[in-house]
Formats: C-alpha cells, structure tokens, sequence
C-alpha cells in the first residue's frame, strides 16, 4: 500500500518532467476526453467542480473546456505539482488548496461534480477517499473517479504493485456500490500504445441523499498529511527513504517500458492512431538506445577476446 508520504516525495522530483514524459505515455488527451464525456456538464455555469489529485492540471485543462475555470477548485497534496498548474494560463481562475482526498477540507453537499484522475492508487485508503468524494458531493451531483486497472502482464503487475495500489476492476465498482453511490456508469481508457482495452476505469456514480455516506465511519478530526511524522524518526526515515528509492525506480521503469510498447504497437498490431513522441520522449528512448547499444557492444567484443 502506498503512504502519502511517499507519494509526496515521489512528486517532488516527477513534477518536473510529468507533463512532458508522464501524460502523454499514461493519460493522454483522448483519454481524457471520453473519461470526462461520461459526466453530466449540462448548465456549466452552474456547476461547482472539485478536481481531487489534480496535480499539473492536465485533467483540470479538460474540465475548464467544459465549466468555467471560477467555478473549478483543485486539491492535491503537492506543492511542487500544483506550482506547475497555477502557471497554466487556462487555469489562471481556478483556485487551489493544499489538501488529501482521504480528508477533504470541505464541508457536506458543497459541490455539483467532483473529479479525481491518475491519483487513487496513491490513497492508502481508497474506499476512504471515496467516501469523501460522497461526503463532498451534494444530493444529486455527480462523483467521477478514472484510475488503472490491476496489470494482466505478470512484469508490469509485479511493477504496479511494489510501489502503488492498482485496483482490480471490480474494486471500483464495490468503492461506489459502498460508498452508496446510484446511476453507476463507466468507461474503459487506454493509451494508444496499449492493447489491452482495460488498462484504465473512468467510473461515475450520482449521489442519491445529502450527507455523508451511511456506510462511513466517524470523521477523523484532522488529515494525517503527507508531512505528518508517526513512529520513531530514524526508523520511519530510513523505511521511507528506502521505500522511496525503491518505489521510485518501479515507477521510473514505467516509462521505458511504455515508450518500448508505444514503438512497438504497429508491430504488435494495437488498433488506434499512435501519436508522435514529443522530443523529451524522444531523448530517453534515443538514450536507451545508446546504453543497449553500449551493452550488446561490450558483449560481443568480450566473446570474440
Ligand atoms: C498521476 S498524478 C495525476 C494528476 C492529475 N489528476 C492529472 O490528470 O494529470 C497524481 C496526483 O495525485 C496526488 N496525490 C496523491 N495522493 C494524494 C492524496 N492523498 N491527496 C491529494 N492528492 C494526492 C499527487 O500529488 C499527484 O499530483
């Protein structure tokens, strides 16, 4: 299981390169545009959104084409990367807060729609989070939560789950369900390199009553924030930086892996229009080039001696 903690630090070095090595591989536009299309945006000027995990923006860029940007609040718990959507100049409107989707720091039944994209399998306690989303959401409104689906592939599952949650398909389903949530609808996501048609869920359920969920445990009186210490400090420092370094590199193996698919798919023959690399896509993949270049080289020249 993932902890907060983690995933802060993990951030505060992604952020830096996110919009240009992360989305475009991992949740494109496309993407994006049928997840979000699964919602209600009749009368936009009406609607209150709540972005959850909404990071560098790239989801909330998609809501603002939809809603007006004064209406959208963005909530993540990273600094770096919320830095990185304030400069966004579709975004200038939208407001920010600082804050963990498992404790949401507003009140009952205050918003029309709420969106969370990319960011559950951070959450130790996704059913919590989830309910949070029911809390926040008023009677009527609408809850949409996108997330990846638990890997088929043994080495990429193995990947996944070192380092994030990537829940089973049906566990979406069962958060809503518990949560009490109605009219539950979904769609399935995927890249382009990707042949596997449930990579990703974007899940939408309508909340039927004010309040919080029935099936909800007492508020805790405050978050336990990504900068909360617990335990005794060396130990917890060195478990999370190891867990970090660890995490990190499973994470950080991702992008190869799918810049190696993404080259790959016509030869795979994966349905859909590939789109081309951007030039730092192209600048890893050239590098790994060069390091498996370097290795195959090295070998052949110690076998020939
Ligand atoms: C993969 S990014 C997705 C960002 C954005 N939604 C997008 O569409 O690009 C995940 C985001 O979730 C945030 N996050 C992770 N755990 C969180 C938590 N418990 N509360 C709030 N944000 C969290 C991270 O800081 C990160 O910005």
């Amino acid at each position: 299981m993932q902890h907060k903690r983690e995933a802060f630090w993990f951030y505060r070095y992604l952020s830096n390169f996110y919009d240009k090595l992360v989305n475009p591989l991992f949740w494109t536009e496309p993407m994006r545009e049928k997840a979000l299309d699964i919602v209600d945006w009749s009368e936009p000027d009406k609607l209150k959104v709540l972005d959850v995990g909404s990071g560098t923006g790239f989801t909330t860029q998609g809501i603002v084409q939809r809603v007006p940007a004064r209406n959208v609040i963005c909530l993540d718990q990273s600094p770096q990367q919320m830095e990185r959507a304030m400069v966004k100049p579709e975004l200038e409107n939208c407001r920010f807060r600082l804050g963990d989707a498992e404790h949401l720091p507003f009140p009952d039944d205050t918003f029309d729609r709420y969106v969370s994209a990319g960011s559950i399998e951070y959450w130790p306690d996704p059913q919590q989070g989830i309910f949070e989303a029911y809390r926040v959401v008023k009677e009527g409104g609408q809850a949409l939560m996108i997330g990846p689906i638990e890997p088929v592939n043994p080495v990429s599952k193995f990947i996944a789950n070192a380092w994030m949650l990537f829940p089973p398909e049906n566990d979406y389903h069962l958060y809503f369900q518990t949560a009490g949530f109605t009219d539950i609808d979904w769609v399935y996501v995927r890249p382009q390199w990707q042949a596997n048609e449930r990579y990703g869920i974007a899940i939408v359920g309508t909340k039927p009553a004010p309040g919080p969920s029935a099936k909800a445990g007492p508020r805790r009186s405050r978050a336990l924030t990504a900068h909360e210490p617990e335990g005794g400090w060396l130990g917890r420092n060195l478990l999370l930086t190891g867990r970090v370094l660890v995490g990190s590199t499973a994470g950080f193996l991702f992008i190869p892996m799918a810049l190696l698919a993404h080259v790959t798919a016509p030869l795979r023959g994966v349905e859909g229009e590939q789109q081309p690399l951007n030039k730092e896509q192209k600048a890893v993949l050239y590098g790994l080039g060069a390091v498996a270049v370097f290795f195959i080289g090295r070998a052949i020249l110690r076998r020939r001696r």
